[in-house]
């Protein structure tokens, strides 16, 4: 069995090797957190934004989508409390130098207390055999509820010391729980301080004057707030209604690390929802329920996700939840489900003097809606999917292939159209296949190697199906159908291809 770290590499190693995700600017030594999608990667992103766009813009006649501009009016910011408190708290090693975020330093404890727990599960599970109950054993073994208690509190301590602003105390912390440097291995640190994640810049005829100040967005959704009042009247949208968006955010993330997990340039998938208050909590649950629905209909197991719901909240929320996927690196926030009350059109109406209210028809009266918000990365969903379709298999004949079991209906390429042989006409008739469902779907017409190589090819870019034509094609007009993850193939008439692939994605 491969360790988690090695199969983490695999995957990033396969991503750069089949041109799904290139690290940034390469040729100059690249950019940390940076990265380029390539050909299939492109393929691959654009699919899961249209499956998203669907799903919530075209399934939901009540919700409809903006593109809002990257640069806004730099009041917004204030307003939303990025400005204050879109903080990290940082810290430093003083011999090696390196820079950390103390929450995580903080968490990777956790996480080392955490693969104990594994560990003893592990020793019960060899110990006990098929009568070791897991849920059992984690209730009840001493051990496991004495590190179980551990984690649960240095969690709640870091997090009151987060929401109180105690920088002094999470140093404290990392101090008492011994935490040395990755790197030197030394504890020599320095004061905890706040770190604003937003990238600033200059607007051009204003530059060198102070307030010419502008930000990056960090998140697409505020560009939904300050659109509210456009879209409600120019849409004839009635509470309760959503408005979609997906688009680019940048944040100046400290740690830098896990691929495409956390970038400094990424992007968002958003929805607000804007619910009459005293609903939202209602509404909060539907959401949070639609939202799974969603990651499940992709036909990856359940097992690999699980709800979050967080005991601390944001001062302006009622109620948020994350679901988390695993991860080759365990259980990580994929998805955020929050209920943010009217805190964010209540600060726009208060910064801008507009009233961000809504007339109820019903209720004779106006107010501002309350609003779930649904926010998913869509740099993170492509790293949920890739991780977890990539696989490597031991063949019955004893070879190996690699490859990535992508959902078929978001692979790059849906079809390869292969012939058999180089000749006796068999190219010219795969060609003439491939002239027909190129129009419909991604495909790649390759004739060049062995059959089994070129198998091989399209299961490692997670290429669903493959069309053969063989020399029986050119006397009865069929062609061999094979199916990526079981290898199975299946003789049907080249006619049917578009039918059968529409059946199948
Ligand atoms: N508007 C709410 C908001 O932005 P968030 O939890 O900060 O909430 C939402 O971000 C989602 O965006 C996360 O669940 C994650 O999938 C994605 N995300 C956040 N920071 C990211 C980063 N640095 N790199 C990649 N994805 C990121």
């Amino acid at each position: 069995m491969m360790n988690a770290e090695d199969f983490f590499k695999k995957v990033t190693a396969h991503a750069k090797e089949y041109g799904y995700v290139f690290p940034s600017s390469e040729i100059y030594d690249g950019m940390s957190a940076v990265y380029d999608y390539g050909p299939y990667g492109v393929e691959l992103k654009n699919n899961i934004r249209e499956y998203w766009w669907h799903a919530m813009v075209r399934h939901n006649e009540n919700i409809v989508g903006i593109d809002s501009a990257i640069f806004m009016h730099p009041t917004i910011w204030k307003a939303s409390g990025h400005v204050d408190a879109f903080n990290d708290p940082l810290i430093d090693n003083k011999d090696s130098k390196k820079r950390y975020r103390a929450d995580v330093l903080i968490e990777d404890h956790i996480a080392k207390i955490e693969a104990k727990i594994d560990k003893e599960v592990q020793k019960a599970e060899k110990r006990f055999g098929e009568q070791f109950d897991k849920k059992m054993f984690l209730e009840t073994n001493p051990r496991v509820v004495e590190y179980r208690k551990q984690m649960e509190d240095i969690s709640h301590r870091m997090n009151s010391m987060l929401t109180d602003g105690d920088l002094a105390g999470v140093k404290a912390l990392i101090e008492e729980l011994e935490i040395v440097c990755p790197v030197s291995g030394s504890r020599n640190w320095t004061d905890v301080r706040q770190f604003n994640l937003m990238f600033s810049t200059k607007m051009g005829s204003v530059a060198g004057e102070d307030g010419g100040t502008i930000y990056l967005r960090p998140e697409t959704a505020q560009g939904i707030f300050v659109n509210f009042l456009n879209v409600l009247k120019s849409s004839r949208m009635k509470v309760p209604f959503g408005i979609a968006q997906v688009g680019k955010a940048f944040r100046n993330e400290i740690v830098a690390r896990q691929f495409i997990f956390r970038m400094r340039e990424f992007e968002q998938m958003e929805m607000q929802f804007f619910v009459k208050p005293g609903t939202e909590l209602e509404w909060y649950q539907y959401w949070k329920a639609e939202r799974m629905k969603w990651h499940l209909s992709l036909g990856i197991s359940p097992d690999k996700y699980r709800f979050h719901d967080h005991e601390k909240l944001a001062h302006y929320a009622n109620a948020a939840a994350d679901i988390e996927f695993e991860f080759p690196f365990g259980f990580k926030e994929l998805e955020g489900i929050h209920s943010r009350t009217d805190f964010d059109l209540g600060a726009h109406q208060q910064y801008s003097g507009r009233k961000m209210q809504y007339f109820d028809p019903e209720l004779n009266e106006s107010y501002i809606p309350y609003v779930i918000e649904t926010s998913i990365g869509l740099d993170r969903m492509f790293l949920a999917i890739l991780s977890n379709a990539y696989c490597e298999e031991i063949l019955e004949d004893g070879s190996e292939r690699t490859v990535l079991k992508i959902p078929a209906r978001i692979a790059p390429v849906k079809l390869a159209v292969l012939p058999l042989v180089k000749k006796d006409g068999l190219p010219e008739k795969a060609r003439e296949i491939m002239d027909v469902v190129k129009y419909r779907y991604l495909c790649q017409y390759d004739e060049k190697d062995a059959i089994g190589r070129r198998y091989r090819r399209q299961d490692a870019i997670g290429t669903p199906y493959c069309i053969t034509v063989d020399h029986q094609t050119l006397t009865d007009n069929t062609v061999t159908l094979r199916d990526r993850d079981s290898m199975l193939q299946e003789r049907i008439p080249a006619e049917r291809i578009t039918e059968v692939l529409s059946l199948k994605l």
